[in-house]
């Protein structure tokens, strides 16, 4: 049976996008409210569970301001980050169907939904930016931004990649990324946030359910169509990009705990916890749910080497 026969009914499409797409016909404005201080007796700038750490007794003994202090460097650092994400990886990786670089020639559907969801991102990066400038300058957070880790090893890990492979590295990035975010958006959004953050985080997954269907498409008919050693290059890929992808940023992390004034013990100690393999493991393999059901929906793991690698990598059972 040829590989086509086999292939299933792909649509490549992103649905209802020239009516629901936030960029087409959201109304929201992402203003923060005037009364920022009375919502944060009930609201949250971030969820605190998505943070471990503010359960540190030091950090809860050190109160509610330090709390919210600390969650609204994290959200300032989580959008700086997304600004940057959507921009160089996850459009560059956009790029890679629209423009004919990928080692497949790729259907005209998929190419026009690659399109649209440019434009979404574009449109990500602009609401996640005026929001990190909103609390920057409430909280006077300075320094801004701060490149964060998971950037620099993705831009290192296409820089030594050789230049015949880096399009599908970069398509990887992008799969991978696009997975992730639209799992972690819809459970940060089950928390109740302060206005203006809650309608941009909901704007913003209402758009990556679509991306995520999609990309998780588009990375079934590579894998279809990828001769045996793209297809081992991307099981590698795949694996280094999960890592980087459920490391902690250390370094800024401890800026971050330092300049709240939490004592250099306790930040020690919290990083120590963080950062032991059982925790990185326990973090990758929750995060990565929806990459994994794509990989396995495109067959990745019929191919028992790949089971064994991702089983050792401690990302599936083995
Ligand atoms: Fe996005
Ligand atoms: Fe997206």
């Amino acid at each position: 049976m040829s590989l086509l026969s086999q292939a299933p009914a792909f649509e490549f499409s992103l649905g209802d996008w020239n009516t629901r797409a936030s960029v087409r016909a959201s109304a929201h404005d992402y203003r923060l409210p005037d009364d920022v201080a009375q919502r944060l007796e009930t609201r949250h700038w971030f969820p605190p569970a998505f943070l471990p750490y503010l359960a540190h007794p030091a950090i809860e003994a050190a109160g509610r301001s330090v709390v919210h202090r600390l969650t609204a460097n994290h959200l300032v650092h989580f959008l700086d980050y997304t600004t940057l994400l959507e921009h160089r990886i996850v459009n560059r990786a956009v790029e890679t169907i629209v423009h004919g670089e990928l080692p497949v020639a790729v259907p005209t559907s998929m190419k026009t939904a690659a399109l649209q969801l440019y434009t979404d991102e574009g449109y990500h990066a602009l609401f996640s930016s005026q929001v990190a400038e909103q609390i920057a300058s409430l909280y006077a957070i300075t320094g801004r931004p701060v490149m964060p880790r998971r950037i620099t090893r993705m831009n290192l890990l296409i820089a030594r990649t050789g230049q015949e492979q880096k399009p599908l590295a970069c398509f990887l990035l992008g799969f991978v990324s696009e997975t992730i975010i639209a799992r972690e958006l819809l459970d940060v959004c089950r928390d109740s946030l302060v206005s203006g953050v809650n309608d941009m985080l909901r704007d913003h997954l209402t758009d990556e359910a679509r991306h995520s269907r999609y990309f998780t498409e588009v990375f079934h008919y590579l894998w279809l169509h990828l001769d045996p050693r793209q297809r081992m290059f991307t099981a590698t890929t795949l694996l280094e990009i999960l890592e980087i992808f459920f490391e902690v940023d250390e370094h800024w992390l401890q800026e971050s705990l330092c300049g709240a004034g939490i004592a250099n013990t306790t930040v020690r100690e919290i990083l120590g916890t963080m950062t032991t393999a059982q925790a990185r493991r326990q973090r990758a393999r929750a995060g990565s749910l929806a990459t994994l059901n794509a990989l396995k929906k495109a067959g990745f793991f019929a191919e028992p080497q790949n089971q064994t690698l991702f089983a050792k990598a401690g990302l599936i059972d083995g």
